[in-house]
């Protein structure tokens, strides 16, 4: 039985009473949802002028989720994904042609065309890149002795990363790094102000990158070159070429998927390194044998990404899932946060333990057609930069508290002051990968 005692209290809508709460009260909250027998129902949260719609059963078991994952034909992702509230359809027309909201034959149409950017073989083509701008990384701040790990370290990898595969150029990075931040920090004042119209907000940081896009594919098509932008341009399947909205919206997609998620998951290694001691320390014993582990254990415990979204198809039959009967278009948040915490799957799952083993964790999605197509990726930069960290900067350590982002979605961090024995930039070294 749970401890926590206030059960009708939790409101998952309210970012200030219950998201930007200490870690703490979000375990106990979850862990009592958890314990109920039927799935809890919510209400929706206010987004904009978005009209409001019926509400959503919150999904904290690990195997409620996994079976609604399975489940792509009854619980469909057309609907929305990070968003509980409907899009208006002239949004969803402009930019929801983005495969994470696509279910069956398209969805799977558009995969098979930019899987191949992200297979492991792929990633060993991309390896040197990641290593050469990790250690440059670490070689800006490493004679310091303190930084921002988030501005200075955590944000700056993924994203270069990600433009540098699309194409983007180095005068643009910042440009997408603003954008992106507004698109999955539209919960926080720090970023979109309380007076401003959410959707709005959201639009125009769409019509942004869009634009960036469009600009950056009429370039490619007239010079063709080794990115993804030029392999999505040529890509063909069943005669089928992308069109500029679909292409648009993958560009989405991808600079926001691909950054904040592992931007997030640095942050809070590097949080957690601070947090258990003891855990540096077995980390520090042998780095080729713990990091493969220590780096889905941070995603385990992070879990960047909170909750997504499925709605029950329109021609599905009644489904019967926690206690309730499910029909067409009701709504379900599968909180992966919560079903990494599941002590039916994992032993002390509050626990950091970077030799965790099995880890079934779940934070790049469960299994289904909509798995993370960039999880190859975040792993490779986790295991990459957390081997610069701790073979350069091994005392990194918080001497502060993180500033956590304002939002059910994300579980970001926006700023992690550390301090550290300075040391001499890496050009004088020589350093393995990964
Ligand atoms: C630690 C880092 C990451 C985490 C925790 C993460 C998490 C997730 C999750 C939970 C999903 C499932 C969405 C769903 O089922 O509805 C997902 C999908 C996706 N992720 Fe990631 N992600 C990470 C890194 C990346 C990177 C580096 C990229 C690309 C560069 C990326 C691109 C995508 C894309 C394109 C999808 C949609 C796939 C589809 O709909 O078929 N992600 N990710």
């Amino acid at each position: 039985m749970s401890t926590f005692n206030e059960l009708d209290a939790i409101d998952l809508n309210d970012i200030d009473g219950f998201w930007a709460k200490p870690t703490e009260y979000r375990h106990a909250a979850f862990d009592a949802l958890r314990a109920e027998p039927r799935l809890p129902f919510f209400p929706e949260p206010e987004f904009g002028m978005a009209p409001r719609g019926p509400g959503y059963y919150a999904l904290t078991r690990m195997d409620d989720i996994l079976q609604v994952s399975r489940d792509a034909a009854r619980f469909i992702s057309g609907k929305g994904t990070g968003n509980v509230v409907d899009l208006p359809p002239e949004m969803v027309a402009e930019f929801g042609e983005s495969m994470i909201t696509m279910d069956g034959p398209r969805h799977g149409r558009l995969r098979r065309i930019v899987s191949r950017a992200f297979t492991p073989k792929a990633m060993n083509a991309v390896m040197d890149n990641v290593t050469q701008v990790a250690k440059g990384i670490i070689d800006e701040v490493i004679e310091r002795g303190e930084c921002d790990a988030v501005t200075d370290i955590s944000a700056k990898l993924p994203l270069r990363i990600i433009c540098d595969m699309m194409g983007v150029p180095e005068s643009q990075h910042e440009f997408v790094f603003k954008q992106t931040n507004l698109l999955l920090g539209l919960s926080d004042p720090d970023y979109v102000a309380e007076q401003d119209d959410a959707l709005g907000v959201m639009f125009n940081a769409s019509q942004a990158l869009a634009d960036l896009m469009h600009e950056l594919a009429a370039h490619r098509a007239a010079n063709p070159a080794d990115d993804l932008i030029s392999t999505l341009l040529s890509a063909e399947i069943d005669g089928e070429v992308l069109t500029p909205s679909e292409l648009a919206s993958f560009f989405i997609l991808l600079v926001s998927a691909g950054t904040e998620t592992t931007r997030n998951a640095i942050s809070w290694g590097i949080e957690l390194l601070t947090t258990f001691p003891e855990q540096r320390t077995v980390w520090l014993s042998d780095l080729d044998r713990v990091t493969p582990t220590a780096v889905e254990e941070i995603v385990r415990w992070a879990s960047p990404v909170i909750f997504q979204r499925r709605t029950v198809a329109e021609d599905a039959e009644p489904i019967e899932l926690g206690g309730r009967q499910l029909g067409p278009g009701d709504k379900v948040l599968m909180f992966y946060w919560a079903a990494n915490r599941d002590p039916r799957y994992f032993e002390n799952p509050e626990r950091f333990d970077v030799l965790r083993s099995p880890n079934p964790h779940i934070g790049y999605g469960g299994p289904g057609p909509h798995f993370c197509l960039g999880a190859h990726m975040a792993r490779l930069e986790l295991k990459v930069i957390f081997r610069q960290l701790l073979t350069r900067i091994p005392d990194i350590r918080v001497t502060g508290e993180p500033v956590r982002l304002k939002s059910s979605l994300v579980n970001g961090i926006k700023s992690l002051p550390v301090t550290f024995t300075p040391g001499s930039p890496s050009r004088r070294t020589d350093l393995d990968a990964t």
